[in-house]
Parts: C-alpha cells; sequence; structure tokens
C-alpha cells in the first residue's frame, strides 16, 4: 500500500534505511557475528574465480560485488550481462563459482544461464528478494534480500540490500577464510552508519528536488560521471534517469570523456559528478573542470571527507567500500523527481515491465 505516497518509487527509495537494519536482523546474531551457511562458504573458498551474472540494476549491483570480493576476501571476480555470457560465454577457469544477483528471481536472461550452469554441474548462488522463484530453486544456494516487495518497475530497495549482502558475504568469508579483512571490515557497524547517512539523504529530498528542476527539467541528455566505485554507481545511476525520465542519459568513466564523448558536451548539458573515491576525487574533479569549461551545468554528489565549498550534494561518510549505498540515494531522487515534474507515472515507465520473463 502507498499509504501517503503518491508513488511506490519514493516510498521505496525512503525504506532503504530500514532495509540496512531488516539485513542486520536477518544476518547477525545478537553477539553480531555473521550467519552464512557453512557449506556456501566452503563452495565459495573452494572456487577460484567468482562470476556474477546478472542484468539491468542487478547487473550494476554485481559490479559493486567484484570491488567486495576482489578486495575484501583476494577472490579474483567478473561480472557478465546475463544475457551476452548465455550464447557466448567466457572462458572459464577451473572452479568457478556462480553468483546470480536477481531481484525478481525469475529473469529469463539469467535463467538460461543457470541452467547452463547446472549442466556443467558447477556450483551457483542465487541472491534473490524472492523466496522459491525460479532461480532461487534452481540454484544450489540462496541468499535473500529482505527488502519486502518492490512495486516501482525502476530498481531502487533491492538495488541497495543486493550490495549490502554482497558486502554481508564477503565478510563471512573471509571469517571463514581466517583473512585479515575480516576484522577490519565491520559490516554489521557500517551497516549502522549506512543506514544513517542514507536517512540523511532521503531527508534532503526537497533540496534534490530543487536541484532536478533547475538542471533536468527540459534537457534531452544529461551523463553521469565518475571512477572506480562512483563509476559503478554512474552507470546505474544514469539507468535510474533514463528509464523513468527518458532522458537520454550515459553513465561514463570520467576519464575516458576526453577520449571522445566530450564533444557531445554543450552549453547547458547536465553533468552529476559522484565523488566518494579518495584515490580518483582530484582527477574526476579536473573532469569537472574540463566539462565546465564546455558549458556543462554540474551537479557534484560529494562524500563529506572529499567536499569542497560549492559541491551541491555533500554525503555522510561510510566506509570506503560502501559508498555506493548513500551515493546512490541522490540520484535515485534526481530520477524520481525529473519524472514526476515531467508529468509521467513513475512507477510504470514505458515499454517496461516488472520481471523481464524472455529473452
Ligand atoms: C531497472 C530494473 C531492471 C532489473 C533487471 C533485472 O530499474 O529494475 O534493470 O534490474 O530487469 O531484474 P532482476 O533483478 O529481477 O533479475
Amino acid at each position: 500500500d502507498k499509504g501517503a505516497y503518491e508513488f511506490y518509487m519514493l516510498k521505496e527509495i525512503d525504506e532503504q534505511p530500514a532495509v540496512m537494519h531488516k539485513l542486520q536482523a536477518e544476518y547477525f546474531d545478537e553477539a553480531g557475528n555473521v550467519q552464512i551457511d557453512e557449506k556456501l562458504l566452503a563452495e565459495m573458498t573452494a572456487a577460484d574465480r567468482l562470476y556474477i551474472v546478472a542484468a539491468g540494476t542487478s547487473y550494476h549491483a554485481g559490479l559493486v560485488g567484484k570491488e567486495l570480493f576482489e578486495k575484501i576476501t583476494r577472490i579474483p571476480t567478473e561480472v557478465h550481462v546475463a544475457s551476452e555470457f548465455a550464447y557466448n560465454p567466457p572462458l572459464l577457469a577451473p572452479k568457478p563459482f556462480f553468483i546470480f544477483l536477481t531481484q525478481s528471481g525469475e529473469t529469463a536472461d539469467s535463467r538460461e544461464v543457470l541452467k547452463q550452469v547446472n549442466k556443467w554441474g558447477y556450483p551457483s548462488l542465487t541472491i534473490t528478494n524472492v523466496p522459491n522463484s525460479t532461480l532461487s530453486r534452481e540454484a544450489s544456494h540462496t541468499l535473500l534480500l529482505y527488502a519486502g516487495p518492490e512495486i516501482a518497475v525502476a530498481s531502487t530497495k533491492a538495488y541497495t540490500a543486493q550490495i549490502a549482502v554482497e558486502a554481508i558475504l564477503t565478510k563471512a568469508l573471509a571469517e571463514y577464510q581466517e583473512l585479515e579483512t575480516a576484522a577490519s571490515f565491520d559490516v554489521k557497524s557500517e551497516l549502522t552508519k549506512v543506514a544513517n547517512a542514507m536517512q540523511t539523504a532521503v531527508d534532503q529530498k526537497h533540496q534534490v528536488e530543487k536541484l532536478a528542476a533547475d538542471y533536468l527539467a527540459t534537457t534531452r541528455n544529461a551523463f553521469y560521471i565518475g571512477r572506480a566505485i562512483d563509476y559503478d554507481v554512474a552507470i546505474e545511476a544514469a539507468l535510474k534517469l533514463k528509464e523513468v525520465s527518458y532522458v537520454q542519459t550515459e553513465g561514463f568513466a570520467s576519464g575516458e570523456l576526453k577520449h571522445g564523448t566530450i564533444a557531445l558536451i554543450e552549453e547547458g548539458t547536465p553533468v552529476i559528478a559522484i565523488i566518494t573515491n579518495k584515490a580518483t576525487a582530484a582527477h574526476t574533479r579536473s573532469n569537472v573542470q574540463e566539462v565546465i569549461a564546455r558549458g556543462a551545468n554540474v551537479i557534484t554528489i560529494v562524500a563529506g571527507e572529499l567536499a569542497q565549498p560549492g559541491d551541491q550534494i555533500v554525503l555522510e561518510d561510510v566506509h570506503p567500500l560502501l559508498t555506493p549505498l548513500v551515493s546512490i540515494v541522490p540520484a535515485q531522487l534526481l530520477a524520481y523527481y525529473t519524472s514526476k515534474n515531467r508529468g509521467y507515472d513513475v512507477d510504470k515507465p514505458r515499454n517496461l515491465a516488472k520481471s523481464v520473463t524472455v529473452e
């Protein structure tokens, strides 16, 4: 039920802090220890490479998962678009382990890959919001998102829940493997910080609504730019804006702009820069200067510790591998308000279905 909300999308954006708390309650015991089936951890530990397979927003959550798995557990990880993998699989490592990210658990493109994985006899995990969904039943293991039903076609709380579950899983794996990184990656308390930072971000919604009106009300195109983990978020942010507001939006690695795409920047082109990654912040800042010099109207979404005077959206600081959970929130809100202000049915964008059961 939408309650006082005009659209589910805003309700679901607002629910994200509560989903983080729900995940803490579901995956940690009272003593704060992470609870994940040891058989799953053993099978993942036996693997020499992880393959994350997904579509759309779930694929974007997988890109952040790669950062987590590689940086915390040191397991090489590849992320694949399901529809590409299905009929042109990459050369597999000798001991692959497959992770299917799917909110609905019904996406035909992802299921096609899982069918092949089962034929090959490799172990697999489905991370899904829907217990007993097809991909949950057909994989060797399931982890649930506990995000509650997601009604709006554009995925919001499932994306952040997927990243949080990936973080919880990396923590469990690091502990299981007795890695040094396990102790320093205190996911349970980090998720409390994340929930608070998300809340602060959703509480700024009227400020974001004004930015949407000032920068995006009539534009035909827009760019999101970022580097490293901020690039992963930039492409999800771009998908959100394009699917609900029909603004043609590209998510771009900011350093790559000057290799061609910067030719598209004109007087008034909106460019939204995401800056939470310390190692690349200065470089992204200089890319921002390059687009400003060509007339772009720039919005910056910046982590507190990297903020400078003039930044429009400043986020509370969280663990560097968890910044996507917070930096996506203003981008979700920008998409929401741009769509609503243009008079569209935010929850049911044209040409789209909530679960895509054809290939
Ligand atoms: C975008 C969106 C889609 C889905 C994609 C995969 O907002 O919702 O891109 O993420 O269709 O769906 P699931 O996660 O159900 O497999």
